[in-house]
Formats: C-alpha cells, structure tokens, sequence
C-alpha cells in the first residue's frame, strides 16, 4: 500500500500549502504594480508559483497552465508540478489573473489555482468560453441559453430582489454590447470591467460583495477556475465554448470536447467536490485585498476554500520579507 499512488481525496493540509503557492505569486507580481509592463508581472508570478510548488508534497499535472510546452517556459500544460509523493493532483493556475489590470495598478488582479484529483478537472483549450455565474440558491434556476432578461429576473427572485437591485458584471467589450443593451433596458445595475473575470464571478457567491452576476465571454480556463470556486461556495455556473475558427474548434475537439455547442455545467467542468480553490489579492477587489507595503512588512490577503466540506476562509498574512525567498522579494 505504502507507495501505491492515490486518486482521490487531497488532504485538507494541502489547502494551507496552495495558499503559500498563490501568495508567493501575489507578492512576486505585486511589485510590478503601474509599471505598465504585463509580461515582467506575468513572469514574476509564473517564477514564484512555480518554485513554490516545488516545495508541496503532490504529484501535480498542470492542466490549465501557461499555454502549451512550447509557448511557456513555465507551468505548462502538462508540466509535472510538486515535490513528489502519492497523492496525484490536477492543477488549473492562473498565477496573475489580470495582466493588464496589475501593469496599470487598477483593482480585481488575483494569483489564482484550483487543484483536483486527477481527471477531476476539464482540459479546457486556451479560447473564449461564453459564461453565466451566480451565487448560492441560483443553482438550476439561471440558463446560458434564456435570455439575458430571464436570467437577471431568475437571479433577483433567488435573492428576493427587484431588478433594478441586481448587479451584474460585464467585460467592457463590444462583443457584448447586445448584454448590456438589454441589461440597460431592464434597470439592472451594471459594472463594466477592463479585465479579470474570475474574481466577479467568485464574487457572486461571497455574501457582502456587491456583485450577483457575471454574463458574457472570456476565457476558457478561466471558466473552469471561477466553477471550481463556485463549487465549493455552491454557487451556479455555465459554460460553452466559443471557439473563434475552425482551427480552435478542432483544438477543443482534439483536447476531448466534442460536442461544442453543449453547455458545459459545474459537474462538467469540475468533477466531484474534492476541490481545493485558492485566490490572492494582488490589487484590491471586491472581496479581497491586495498586497500592501509597510517597509519592512508585506500584507497579503488570501480566500482558501474546500469543497469537500465548503469551508472558506480569508485569511490575512503579514510576510517578513527579509526572510523571504529571493523569487517572492525581487
Ligand atoms: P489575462 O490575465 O491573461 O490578461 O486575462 C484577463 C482576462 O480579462 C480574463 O479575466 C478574461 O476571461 C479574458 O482576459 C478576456 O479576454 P479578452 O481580453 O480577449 O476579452
């Protein structure tokens, strides 16, 4: 039994082990905050969530990373992650959600992973994904495909709400100008963002956040991150493909989703409730902080949930950044 390799059942002590992973992320990044460069910040987080994984006892697959083996150095699709031993994880990360978002020090960036046992967690290609997300008691009543109406009326009769109470975040594109048309016409209110869509949508299901819903598309892989959040906070999730060319199409297909106009549900997407989902702030957001200086002192501020037995918890850590390692000082 000693070394026979386990599938299923990630030890709840590997949740405080994620959180170092995306704070080491956050803090590398942070420093790039304004400084207009989204590849620095994107490598620094890359650098950090790697070395840091290096240091957890997994047998991890990344495989929701960086890109394919040959576009990224680091935390590829595929790339074996983790310090060894048997328990075999799938990891989706996102070490800085919000590229452009850190580069001009505007809010909701996160460092971001969700880990599974293996095959728990869909191969998702790296392409657009049309999405719906809501928060708890919205489960089987919001659908991709009613209409924007339906669903903003759905989720406002879950919250026991009128319309015009409603909050839903849209990214600000002209892909979605027929959502938030509609959305405008109805009184719901609206929040436009730049970037980041895997924070509101987590957001739906924090009590106190201000936002009820996310419509429209984004990526892919982050689809699957936000309902791996959703699943463990109970929330309602809904995906489909939205794949921009044939060649896109075939990759989906290839990577084992054949039917691309199915809508993809949070079992889909995020097999069982063996799910472990960790967030933290780089810049403020709706339900976290980001990272902040005190000379010699660091504030980060980090949400770890489980869905196994639905607890979350924020917590807030003070780093000594002197006894750091190099890779999270820079
Ligand atoms: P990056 O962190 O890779 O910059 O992506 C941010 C993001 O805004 C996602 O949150 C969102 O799903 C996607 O990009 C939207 O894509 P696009 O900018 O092409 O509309």
């Amino acid at each position: 039994m000693g070394s026979e390799r386990k599938i299923c059942t990630m030890e709840r002590e590997l949740a405080m082990e994620f959180v170092r992973v995306t704070e080491a992320a956050a803090l590398a990044s942070a420093r790039w905050w304004g400084r207009g460069d989204k590849n620095a910040a994107d490598d620094a987080a890359v650098q950090a969530m790697r070395a840091m994984f290096d240091t957890v006892n997994i047998d991890g697959t990344i495989v929701i990373g960086e890109g394919e083996m040959d576009e990224a150095p680091m935390l590829y699709i595929g790339e074996k992650v983790g310090a060894g031993g048997n328990v075999q994880v799938d990891i989706a990360v996102d070490p800085l959600e919000g590229t452009n978002l850190i580069a001009k020090g505007l809010t909701g960036a996160i460092a971001v992973l969700a880990a599974a046992p293996k095959g728990c967690l869909l191969h998702a290609p790296d392409m657009y994904m049309e999405k719906i997300a809501a928060g708890r008691g919205t489960k089987g009543k919001i659908n991709l495909d009613a209409s924007v109406t339906e669903n903003v009326k759905a989720v406002a009769s879950c919250l026991n709400k009128g319309i015009s109470d409603v909050t839903v975040v849209v990214l600000d594109r002209p892909r979605h100008k027929h959502i938030i048309d509609e959305l405008r016409e109805i009184g719901a209110r609206i929040k436009l963002i730049t970037d980041g869509d895997v924070s509101p949508a987590v957001a739906t299901a924090i009590p106190g956040s201000g936002v009820d819903m996310v419509m429209g598309i984004g990526g892919a892989p982050e689809g699957v991150l936000a309902a791996a959040a959703l699943r463990c906070l109970d929330g309602e999730f809904q995906g489909r493909l939205w794949p921009e060319d044939e060649k896109e199409a075939e990759r989906a297909r290839e990577m084992g989703i054949a039917d691309l106009k199915k809508v993809l549900t949070i079992d889909d997407l995020v097999k069982g409730n063996d799910v472990i989902f960790t967030a933290t702030g780089i810049t403020d957001g709706e339900f976290l902080k980001g990272v902040r200086y005190y000379g010699d002192t660091v504030t980060t501020h980090t949400v770890v949930m489980r869905g196994a037995t639905g607890t979350v918890r924020f917590i807030d850590a003070k780093h000594n950044i002197e006894k750091k390692p190099k890779y999270v000082r820079m």
